[in-house]
């Protein structure tokens, strides 16, 4: 594989300024209805909660971290990534959107949080997982800042299950993404990395085991528009 793990904050920085472009055109702004459809979720679990204290992990431009504030008017939110340059249009966006207030930035990795234990009632990662150098630990970490109780969201994409889908999957994937990736951000490579980190990405039924390896409890998943994304739900106990 081109693209090493620890690379992957330089990868991040090199497409940050195209990113939200290229998310919502190879999409077809389909992203947007999967970050909401887990963050109705998130304000479900947390719904006894005045005033909740919200970790989006691997918050990239903060359109997940924007999702959440807009969803929960009374949230706190920390937000965190790996790449200074994603960080930086997060930064701007949530200015933009004077939303800024109820939301703070930090450059850490999901695998080592600053963090006391027992902090947050809800932590959400979406589309981030997969990159992960080290998953087990990055989701143990979220395990331990997470209060007793308090739910963990993952969004990830996925290979469709169905042949013809994944037929018509693999050929964009394969060849038109990465084409019209480079077109616009200029990094063929990175979108190279997505289709393969998307195909090595555990099966539904090994990634819900390995939720509750690393010590999560009611683990639960749904599949998205026909298996392209899927929401995992756990908690803490
Ligand atoms: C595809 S973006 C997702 C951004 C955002 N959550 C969204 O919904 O669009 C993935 C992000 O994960 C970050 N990332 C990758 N590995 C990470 C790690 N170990 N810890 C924290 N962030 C990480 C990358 O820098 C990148 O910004």
């Amino acid at each position: 594989m081109a693209i090493e793990k620890e690379n992957i904050a330089l990868m991040f920085n090199d497409i940050a300024p195209t990113y939200d472009k290229l998310n919502h055109l190879l999409s077809l702004n389909v992203d947007k209805s999967w970050r909401r459809k887990a963050v109705r979720l998130m304000k479900k679990a947390v719904s006894c909660v005045a005033k909740p204290k919200i970790l989006d992990v691997a918050c990239g431009t903060a359109d997940s971290t924007v999702q959440i504030a807009r969803s929960l008017p009374k949230a706190r939110i920390d937000a965190i990534d790996v790449s200074d340059g994603m960080l930086e249009v997060g930064k701007q966006k949530v200015e933009r959107l004077k939303l800024a207030e109820r939301i703070s930035f930090y450059n850490s990795r999901a695998e080592h949080i600053v963090c006391q234990n027992d902090v947050y009632d809800a932590a959400m990662v979406a589309f981030g997982v997969r990159n992960f150098a080290d998953r087990e630990q990055g989701l143990k970490e979220m395990l331990r800042v997470l209060k007793p109780s308090g739910t963990l969201l993952v969004v990830e994409l996925s290979e469709p299950q169905n042949r013809l889908i994944r037929w018509f999957y693999n050929l964009y994937f394969e060849n038109m993404l990465p084409r019209i990736g480079k077109r616009v951000s200029g990094n063929a490579e990175a979108y190279r990395y997505l289709q393969q980190s998307v195909a090595r990405f555990p099966m539904p039924k090994e990634f819900m085991a390995m939720l509750e390896s690393c010590g999560y409890a009611d683990v639960r998943h749904k599949a998205l528009s026909f298996g392209l994304c899927r929401i995992y739900q756990a908690k803490k106990v």
